[in-house]
This record gives structure tokens, C-alpha cells and sequence, in this order.
């Protein structure tokens, strides 16, 4: 896009025109407060985590005699003075609001390596940080489970987890925690036909088992909370993908009504999904700030975030494809398992994706979740497709081989408008167009599909692609917008900036409906007491917002054409097509009311695309670089390119990293996790990333919603790990079913030895 495209100072902008962002400048200044940019006000205190150094086991000595004795030091909780003062409340996919169900400080139990033990608050930093290390802590240790493979573990099939819990409903974030056959539509185990026969009679069979590792999320703003305390209402400023959720959880957990709790987040530092649901330390922070009274400021460390935090847990799949010669499938069976912690069913439940992507006359599905002693597992950047696409993208890709069959031609063979499971329609589907733009620009005609058959100087060249899909999915959302005589709007909704560029989209909208120019609206976001919007996850935001504000502003215009004088202020709300009626008050508590995706009783919606990667495999030293991405998308209407081609093009670069670089590493002995920092956290910086292409098609759809908007926040990364596990198999032969692709893996590879 030109320069002279953008929208500039004092036109009105138009949805589709790339545009700057409109906190852009505040942003690269330093002048936008993020969560943890607020230090209370009022003399601050600091506190300090002190975490657990078992994974399985209970505390039984706490002697806090030499940590009171550092100066400075005014509160230590633990177990013995909290216990049952803050509630554990339920996980998010449970109609809760936490990310874990583990109450860290709750009795001596000890869950999972990392929980929070005590919190020491003092006057500074240094004192609590002092203080939490003094503190004389002895366990007694049972054996803990760490993963796969380990003694003791707890395995449980999906469906029986959901019904033990009859009345666990669907109501997560449209992922992670469906469960059963739901009103909305949404099922445990999809399946049609009779899979295991057509498979095993099936001509060309492809049947693998595929890997993916620990991942964490590492927003590079730490996990941090400040809680202050006046005339017994509570402020909290804690950066947050989730304001209002944040605000009824907390009350829940302490036990006060909504009404006094204040949640600030008006820019968040990264998130991924990590601060979708609450964590566990903003309860004890608030408690502390109570009992000190003061403000009481929490900043983990890195370490400590990969344990009080969630993150994508490893998970295994089996995956049967039976085809016919011509390609076509016959049999499509997708099983994944999940690790979780031991008390908390979180999945991800990916088959709800892989088994509606391809025409397929007998699919069968089935998910496992596998009990660990480890902490609860959560929402991380498209949290069912990237795990389950890579396994069936990497399936394809096998059978396509198989068939001597170009994958690109095996998908278009395999294309389809309904999904396969009750034959719902897809309210649009550009896949192939994807592909075929894709291709155009990557110059896939070129390719010689022989393994190891194209060669530059040293380094063994390859190519790969596979199929990027994620739900298209609304919230019930609400917001104000005024319009004051001097011709300034402001747009009130509690949206969350994670990085996307909402409060730009949401701008560009008000002000093509309002025919303002864009500096003439102001755009908040971010905080408890604006009117409600949804959870700032399952790439709903920018759907569920600008359609609603886009309503707000339609009545406003009608007021001001009927001749309403002075300022006009509308109110609106929007309950979007599959989203039940209780969705205003569902939204006013925070909780998930998402619908989309595959969870629709009268059709389907999803975003596409299309992912290429070249890769280039040194032949004697087995170095992996992959110097040319190209992605190409179509995501319904996009309100602003310029912010979408960057998000997009983020999440192509972060599949570059989880597929060559990213595993949290885990010690199967104690249950804990060795690399948890940045500095052994490897990840692609620029010169590793050469050129990248993002493609974005038209896309027309009429059915989503009034904007035809799909949302493309997760869309990005899904189908990188395959695609690079793809181009590795053409350049070397060598098939990696486990992530990450790494070095050690290709050993012993005869092209490598030529
Ligand atoms: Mo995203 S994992 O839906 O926050």
C-alpha cells in the first residue's frame, strides 16, 4: 500500500483504507500507560512471590521468624493466614473466570512446581524479594507426573470429563472448554459415517502419530499487579485481555460485590491469551492491600510467570487418513491428548477444526485429557487449531506424497463448501483462492516435488505449505458514543488494546458512520467502568466491537437527522447471530458468550489461508534457516490493512519460532521447567526472518455479520509448523512428527551425507 492511500489528517477514512494507528505516537513515545505502568499512588508497598520447589507434595514447615526480621517487611501471607478468605473460583471453560482452579495459598498442598507459597509485601522491592527468600519452607514430597510418559498420570477421555461435571456448560471462549453437545451446537466428538471401516478399506492410507511441545507465552510485560484500596472500593491495575471478567471474578474470589472493584488496563504489553483469565495472584494482592492498607504492587519475575501463569500445554495425536487414488478422502480419524494439571479439564479440543476442513464422508474424532502434576494449561495464540492443524497438515502433506500428488491439488480435490460433519454450509470459504494466490506469489509452479532434489551450492532446498483456518467468531458487545455540537465523538467501550490496533478500528468505523475526520473521535478502551465488551480473545474483538459501535453510530445520526439539538450520547448493544439471549447479562459478569466457528446450528464460519515456506538445510552441518514466507488470507472485510497485514505477518514470524525453536523443556524427574526465561527461550530475530509476504484476498460475506467482518487476530501462526515441517521432508527426506524441527533431528539423513 502507497503512502498516498493512507488515510490522512482531516479526511474522513473509509473501513478497508490502511491506516496509522491512532495511539501510534504515544505508544513508540512512552507515553501510554500500560497495567503496569501504575504504581498505586499513595506510598506504595512491593510484594514478593515466593514459589514452591516441589510439584507434588505438602508444606510442612513454614517458619517465617528470619523473613519478619528483615526490615521493611509488613506482611507475609501463606496457607496459615489465608486459607479460606479468597475463593478458588472456577476455571474459564467452567463459567468461571480463572485460569487455574489450584488456590495457591488455599491449604499446604502443593499442586505443581512454581505455586505461589507466600507473599511477602514490604516497603521495597529488595526488603520482600530478601524476605521471601528467608522464609524456612520443608515438604513432604510425593513423586510427581511431569508429562507424557510418566508414571501416575490420570487419563481421561474429553466427553467423560464434561459429564462429570453435568452442568460444566459450553460457555468458554469458543475454544478450549466445549464440551458435549451443546445448544449451540458445539460437540465433544465429531464424527459421521463409519470411519474405522472406511479407512482400513481405503486404497492409499496414511497413519502417523504427531508431537507438539510446551510452549509459553512470554509477553514481554511482566506479570504484574497493583491493588489499592479507598473507602472499600478496589482499584486494580493489572494489564488484562478480559476487564469486566477480571472485575466478577475477583469479587467472587473476595467475596464483595462487582460494584467495588475498578479494573485499569488501558494498554496491555503482549498477552497471547495469557491474561484471558484471571490468575490466582490478583486476589492475594488485593487481599494484601487491604491488610496493609496500602497499594500493594506485584511484579513476578520472568521464572515465576511460566508457572503462575497459563501457557499451550504439549500434546500428542494419531491421525488416519484413507484416500481414494484420485485423492478424494475416504476416512479422516483425528485422536489428540492434552496434558492439564490434576484437577482442571482444560482442553482444546482441536477436532473441531481438523475435522471440518476437508470433504470426508467418515470421520471420527476423540480427545484425551492427560492429568499431570503440573500447572493449568491455557489459552495461547489459536489454542485448538495450531496444535491440531499441524498434525493433520502434516498428515496431508504425507498423503500427499503418498499419492504422488501435488498437496495443493490435494486440498483443491479434497475443497469443499460444507463441512462434513452434518453438512453445514460455510458462510464463505477462500481456501483455495488462498493457495492459488499464495502460490502465484511464492512460485510454487517451480518446484520439483522430488525430496532433496533441489539443491543451492551447500544447502539443500526446500519447499512446503498447508492450510491456515480460524473460527470466525462475536461476542455480545456493548458501547456509547457521543457526539458532541463542536462536531468531537467519543467512543466508550471496555475493549482491550492487546496489540491489535482497536482503538484504530474502532475509530475508522465511527468515523466513516459519523463522516468525521479521524482526529474528531476519541476512542477508550481498557477499563471496568465503560460499557462491557467481550474477552479480547478467539479473534472476536474487532468483529464484535466495530459492529456494535457501528450501530451506536447509525442512531446517532438518526437523532441528529431528526433534529436533536445539542450533544447526543446513544448507548447500543449487539447480540450477534448463535449468541442465546442471556448474552447481555453473561456479558455484564464477564463471562465467554463467543459463538462462530463450528459451534453454529445453521451454518459454519471460519477465516482462511494459505501458508508457503521455503526452507534451506545446510548439508553438512544440518542448519536450518527459513529465508521466504508467504501467507496469503481471506478474512472477510478488513477494517484496516495496514494494522491486519501486521498482524499477519506476526503470527507468520512466530510460526517460523515455534516450529524451529520453541519447547519449554521439562524435567520428567521433578515435574518442572528447566528453560524458564528468555535468554534460553530462542527466538528468530530479524535477520533470521529475510521476506516475508502477506497476502490479503477480497473477501465478500454477507452472513457474519452487518461489517462482514471475520477477525484475523489468531489466523497468522496455525498453519506455520506444518508448513515448515513440510518444506523440511522436500528438502531432506526426513519427516519430523514431533516439534520443534530441530538440528538433531535430521542426523543420519542420506541427503544430508551426500
Ligand atoms: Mo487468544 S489465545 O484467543 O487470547
Amino acid at each position: 500500500m502507497s503512502q498516498q492511500q493512507q488515510a490522512s489528517q482531516g479526511s474522513v477514512p473509509a473501513i478497508g483504507q490502511p491506516t496509522s494507528r491512532v495511539d501510534g505516537r504515544i505508544k513508540v513515545t512512552g507515553e501510554a500507560r500500560y497495567g503496569s505502568d501504575y504504581d498505586g499512588g499513595r506510598k506504595p508497598t512491593h510484594a514478593y512471590l515466593r514459589t514452591s520447589a516441589i510439584a507434588r507434595g505438602r508444606i510442612t514447615r513454614l517458619d517465617e521468624t528470619a523473613a519478619r526480621a528483615v526490615p521493611g517487611v509488613l506482611e507475609i501471607l501463606t496457607y496459615k493466614n489465608v486459607g479460606e478468605r479468597i475463593k478458588p473460583g472456577k476455571i474459564f471453560s467452567e463459567q468461571g473466570y480463572m485460569g487455574t482452579s489450584i488456590a495457591p495459598l488455599a491449604s499446604d498442598r502443593i499442586w505443581h512446581d512454581g505455586q505461589i507459597e507466600a507473599v511477602v509485601i514490604a516497603e521495597t522491592f529488595e526488603a520482600a524479594r530478601e524476605a521471601a527468600h528467608r522464609l524456612d519452607i520443608a515438604y513432604a514430597e510425593e513423586h510427581p507426573s511431569a508429562t507424557f510418559g510418566s508414571p501416575g498420570l490420570e487419563v481421561k477421555s474429553a466427553e467423560a470429563s464434561s459429564k462429570e461435571g453435568e452442568q460444566k456448560s459450553s460457555g468458554s471462549q469458543g475454544k478450549g472448554g466445549q464440551s458435549k453437545e451443546g445448544e449451540d451446537g458445539g460437540e465433544e466428538k465429531p464424527q459421521v459415517g463409519n470411519a474405522p471401516r472406511a479407512f482400513a478399506a481405503a486404497p492409499i492410507k496414511i497413519d502417523q502419530r504427531y508431537a507438539t511441545p510446551t510452549q509459553h507465552h512470554n509477553p514481554i510485560e511482566l506479570f504484574t499487579t497493583t491493588c489499592s484500596w479507598s473507602n472499600g472500593l478496589l482499584t486494580v491495575w493489572e494489564s488484562s485481555q478480559n476487564v469486566y471478567g477480571y472485575k466478577n471474578g475477583l469479587a467472587e474470589q473476595l467475596g464483595i460485590p462487582p460494584e467495588r472493584i475498578h479494573i485499569v488496563s488501558p494498554y496491555v504489553g503482549g498477552a497471547f491469551g495469557s491474561r484471558g483469565s484471571l490468575t490466582q495472584r490478583t486476589a492475594l494482592i488485593a487481599h494484601a492491600a487491604r491488610l496493609v492498607g496500602r497499594p500493594v504492587r506485584l511484579e513476578a519475575t520472568r521464572s515465576q510467570g511460566f508457572t503462575i501463569a497459563t501457557y499451550r500445554a504439549e500434546t500428542q495425536h494419531r491421525v488416519r487418513l484413507g484416500a481414494g487414488r484420485d485423492g478424494q478422502l475416504q476416512a479422516l480419524i483425528h485422536e489428540g491428548w492434552e496434558v492439564s494439571s490434576r484437577p482442571d479439564d482444560y482442553k482444546v479440543a482441536g477436532t473441531d477444526a481438523s475435522t471440518r476442513l476437508y470433504a470426508c464422508p467418515n470421520v471420527g474424532s476423540k480427545v484425551y485429557i492427560v492429568h499431570a502434576d503440573r500447572n493449568t494449561p491455557g489459552f495461547m495464540r489459536s489454542p485448538p487449531e495450531t496444535p491440531y492443524l499441524f498434525a493433520l497438515e502434516s498428515a496431508m502433506d504425507e498423503l500427499a506424497y503418498a499419492l504422488n500428488m501435488d498437496p495443493i491439488e490435494l486440498r483443491r480435490v479434497n475443497d469443499t463448501m460444507h463441512e462434513p460433519i452434518k453438512g453445514l454450509p460455510y458462510t464463505s470459504r477462500a481456501l483455495m483462492p488462498c493457495f492459488d494466490a499464495g502460490a502465484q506469489a511464492f512460485g510454487w509452479s517451480r518446484r520439483d516435488a522430488r525430496p532433496g532434489s533441489m539443491r543451492d551450492g551447500d544447502w539443500l532446498v526446500g519447499w512446503g505449505c498447508a492450510t491456515t483456518m480460524y473460527p470466525t467468531q462475536m461476542g455480545a458487545a456493548s458501547a456509547r458514543v457521543t457526539l458532541s455540537p463542536d462536531g468531537q465523538a467519543t467512543v466508550r467501550t471496555a475493549t482491550h488494546e492487546i496489540g491489535t490496533g482497536v482503538r484504530t478500528a474502532v475509530a475508522i468505523v465511527a468515523a466513516e458512520e459519523l463522516g468525521l475526520p479521524l482526529d474528531k473521535v476519541h476512542v477508550e478502551v481498557g477499563d471496568s467502568e465503560l460499557p462491557p465488551a467481550p474477552v479480547a480473545g478467539g479473534s472476536n474483538s474487532t468483529a464484535s466491537v466495530c459492529n456494535v459501535v457501528a450501530k451506536a453510530c447509525r442512531e446517532v445520526k438518526a437523532k441528529r437527522a431528526a433534529g436533536t439539538q445539542g450533544a447526543i450520547e446513544v448507548y447500543a448493544e449487539n447480540i450477534p447471530h448463535g449468541v442465546k439471549p442471556d448474552g447481555i447479562q453473561k456479558l455484564y459478569k464477564g463471562q465467554g458468550n463467543l459463538a462462530g466457528g463450528a459451534k453454529m446450528k445453521d451454518r459454519i464460519q471460519f477465516a482462511f489461508g494459505a501458508q508457503f515456506v521455503e526452507v534451506r538445510v545446510h548439508a553438512h552441518t544440518g542448519e536450518i534457516r527459513a529465508p521466504r514466507l508467504v501467507g496469503a488470507y481471506a478474512a472477510g472485510r478488513i477494517v484496516n490493512p495496514k494494522a491486519a497485514k501486521s498482524q499477519l505477518m506476526g503470527g507468520q514470524i512466530w510460526g517460523i519460532s515455534a516450529a524451529l525453536h520453541e519447547a519449554t523443556e521439562i524435567d520428567a524427574r521433578a515435574a518442572r521447567y528447566y528453560n524458564d526465561d528468555l535468554a534460553e527461550y530462542l527466538i528468530p530475530v530479524n535477520a533470521d526472518i529475510v521476506d516475508v509476504q502477506t497476502i490479503m484476498l477480497p473477501e465478500t460475506d454477507t452472513q457474519v455479520n452487518d461489517l462482514g467482518i471475520k477477525g484475523l487476530g489468531e489466523l497468522g501462526n496455525v498453519g506455520l509448523n506444518a508448513a515448515v515441517a513440510n518444506a523440511v521432508f522436500h528438502a531432506t527426506g526426513v519427516r519430523i512428527r514431533e516439534l520443534p524441527v530441530r538440528i538433531e533431528k535430521l542426523l543420519g539423513a542420506p541427503a544430508l551425507r551426500a
